[in-house]
This record gives structure tokens, C-alpha cells and sequence, in this order.
């Protein structure tokens, strides 16, 4: 049997450490806003060489209060990539905003940079990248058609913590960066959580309102804002495992090398690495012709995968019919063809070669 994911490794590998700092805030009785929150905003702001970073309730509301934060609102156009989980174009929509979907690469799966500046019109106010399965997008392209046209730029940084494009980590290129601290991403917290990174004081500072009911001062509310709030506990564990985020990347780095020698020569694309960018893999993700047959006979020798992702977002029903004539023909077949393999800091290279050794029996 080998899972798609498992977190006791990499939770074997911080336990005693996280044990002891959860049940520190535990017995500190401090829960909402309180020392580990502030440091672990310091703490992953000087990852990313930044001066802020504004811990939130989840990924996908770190995108919502940061586009909020660049003054996002009805009747804006936000240029973004229809192959993606949806909390972005969720997003998009809680500002009243509307998404521009542009087709992705091929082989890097992330949107098409050189496809942007064409989508722009009068009104586009944004683009929001998305480093899809821990890989960056080619940030040099980017800033510089949001800078010719003057659009913010919101990162989706959501499957890539510590992902670098030329050596800069991704969530340091535009006006704001955007994690998720979903169990099974990258820096994976307890539970839920998200944050904000940002260069921007006033993006912060409006940032840090909106997340706590439009308040900057305990009971004098400027704006509607949320409850969105990173606690303490994960706050706590999230700081010991930022400290050990390089050596988790890593491995899933490691599981990647072993997975591109293996299945080199098979019938699939493997996931390419374009020059300048360091991938942390939060997924790994092949490409190939009959993926449901293949994913089913994996199934059935015990090893799962996953597709991420089957219906490309211009074609969910929230999305209502505004779409329907538009085709993004890159996007519709990699969402055919796309299957995700096992992939977790921790993983064995036994079960790494279980995976490649049921691809060949499958595939030959
Ligand atoms: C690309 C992407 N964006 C945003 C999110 C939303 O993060 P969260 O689940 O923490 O709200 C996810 C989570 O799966 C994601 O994969």
C-alpha cells in the first residue's frame, strides 16, 4: 500500500518539539493573537526576506483579504489560470470581482505568461498567479506586464512554500503572497491556516484590519471585516516546522529525483523544471493518455493517485455559463490527462519504487 499522502513522518520528525510548544499555549491559556502568531508572522516574513507577513484563518482566505487589501472590487477583472483548485476564483467572486481565465503551459502546468498582457483590458486590476504543485511561475514575465499595465499582483503560493524562482522565494515577487497551511501542503499546519506575506505596510495594515472584524483598535470597527484569524496552537506548530521546512521540501525533492529516473522511457510526461525555478513539489504530477485505466489498475495494486485537477475551473457550474464559449484547449487536456503519484516528505524510496515499478507493469 502506498498513500497518496501521510503526515507521520514528517510529524515523527517534529513531534517532541511540536508536543512541547502546543502545550505550552495550552497551558498559557492564550489563544487568539497572541505571541506565537507574531512570531511566526516574523519568522516566515524573513523567509521571504519581507518586512510583513499576517497570519489568517485558511489559504483561501488569504487570497479573499489580500485582494481585498489591493483594493480588488466589483466589476474588476482578475487574470488567472482555470487549472487550479478553486479557491481562487472563490476568491475572485467574494470581492465581486470577475475571473480572466488565460491557458496554462503545457509543461510546466502554470499559466501561460506569455498569454497574459492579451487578456488585459481596461478594466483588469490584477493577476493572480498560481505556483501550481510547487512549482513558480516565470515571475520575470509577470511583474513586468503588471507593471506595463499596472495591476497588483496576488500570488497563490497555496502548494509552494518555499518554492524560489532565481533564487527568490515565491510570495516575495508581487504586491501579496498567499499560503495555505492545509495538512497536506508544504509547510502543513494541524489544521487549518493561511497567510499573507507582503513588502506593502498599507497592504498589511489593511490586511491585518479586515482579518479581525475591521478593527484596529479592541471594539472601534472601520470596515466590515472577519473573523479570520491564525490561532495559537497552529501558530506554535507551524513555527517548529518552518524550522524544518528546507529538509521536508527536500525530501519531497528527493522522492521527485528518484520518480523522474524511474519512469524515464515510460509513456508519460513527467513534471519539467523550467531553468531558474526550484520546485518543492506539492504534488507530483504526470501526464498521460487513458489516466483513469492507469490510476484504477494502481488502485488495484494498492497505490493511490489523484487527480487534481478533472474539471478545469472555466467549466464548474459556479462558474454559471459565462464561459461556456470560451477555450483554453492547453488547460482541457492536461485536465484529462493529469494524474498526481504519491508524494510526502518522508516518503520511502521503497515505496517510491513500488509506484515505478507498478507504472512499468501497467505501461509496457
Ligand atoms: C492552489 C490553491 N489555492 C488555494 C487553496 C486554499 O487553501 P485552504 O484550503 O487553506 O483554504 C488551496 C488549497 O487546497 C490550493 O491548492
Amino acid at each position: 500500500m502506498v498513500p497518496l499522502f501521510d503526515p507521520k513522518p514528517q510529524h515523527a520528525q517534529v513531534a517532541d518539539e511540536v508536543h512541547a510548544q502546543t502545550r505550552a499555549v495550552l497551558d498559557s491559556g492564550q489563544f487568539i493573537l497572541g505571541p506565537n502568531v507574531q512570531a511566526f508572522e516574523e519568522e516566515a516574513a524573513r523567509f521571504h526576506d519581507l518586512s510583513h507577513g499576517i497570519g489568517v484563518a485558511s489559504g483561501t482566505d488569504a487570497l479573499h483579504l489580500a485582494l481585498l487589501a489591493a483594493g480588488i472590487g466589483p466589476g474588476d477583472e482578475v487574470i488567472t489560470s482555470a487549472f487550479s483548485f478553486i479557491a481562487g476564483v472563490e476568491a475572485i467572486f467574494y470581492c465581486g470581482a470577475k475571473p480572466v481565465f488565460v491557458d496554462i503551459r503545457e509543461d510546466s502546468m502554470n499559466l501561460d505568461e506569455s498569454t497574459i498582457e492579451a487578456a488585459v483590458t481596461e478594466r483588469t486590476r490584477a493577476i493572480m498567479p498560481v505556483h501550481l504543485f510547487g512549482l513558480a511561475c516565470d515571475m520575470d514575465q509577470i511583474m513586468s506586464v503588471a507593471q506595463r499595465h499596472d495591476l497588483k499582483v496576488i500570488e497563490d503560493c497555496a502548494q509552494a512554500f518555499g518554492a524560489r524562482f532565481k533564487d527568490k522565494p515565491v510570495g516575495a515577487f508581487g504586491h501579496a503572497g498567499c499560503f495555505s497551511f492545509f495538512p497536506t501542503k508544504n509547510l502543513g499546519g494541524y489544521g487549518d491556516g493561511g497567510l499573507i506575506t507582503t513588502a506593502d505596510a498599507v497592504l498589511d495594515e489593511q490586511a491585518r484590519v479586515l482579518r479581525n472584524h475591521g478593527s484596529r483598535e479592541r471594539y472601534h470597527h472601520h470596515c466590515v471585516g472577519f473573523n479570520s484569524r491564525l490561532d495559537e496552537v497552529q501558530a506554535a506548530a507551524l513555527r517548529v516546522k518552518l524550522r524544518h521546512l528546507e529538509d521536508f521540501n527536500q525530501s519531497r525533492r528527493d522522492i521527485a529525483a528518484i520518480y523522474d529516473q524511474g519512469l524515464d522511457g515510460l509513456p508519460l510526461q513527467t513534471p519539467a523544471v523550467p531553468e531558474g525555478c526550484y520546485a518543492v513539489y506539492g504534488q507530483y504530477t504526470v501526464q498521460l493518455d487513458q489516466r483513469d485505466k492507469v490510476r484504477e489498475a494502481l488502485q488495484e495494486k494498492g497505490i493511490a493517485s489523484a487527480i487534481y485537477y478533472p474539471i478545469p475551473l472555466h467549466r464548474q457550474a459556479v462558474c454559471g455559463d459565462e464561459y461556456a464559449s470560451i477555450s483554453l484547449p492547453v488547460t482541457e487536456r492536461v485536465s484529462e490527462r493529469c494524474l498526481s503519484l504519491p508524494m510526502f516528505p518522508g516518503m520511502s524510496k521503497d515505496q517510491a519504487e513500488e509506484v515505478i515499478a507498478a507504472l512499468w507493469t501497467i505501461l509496457t
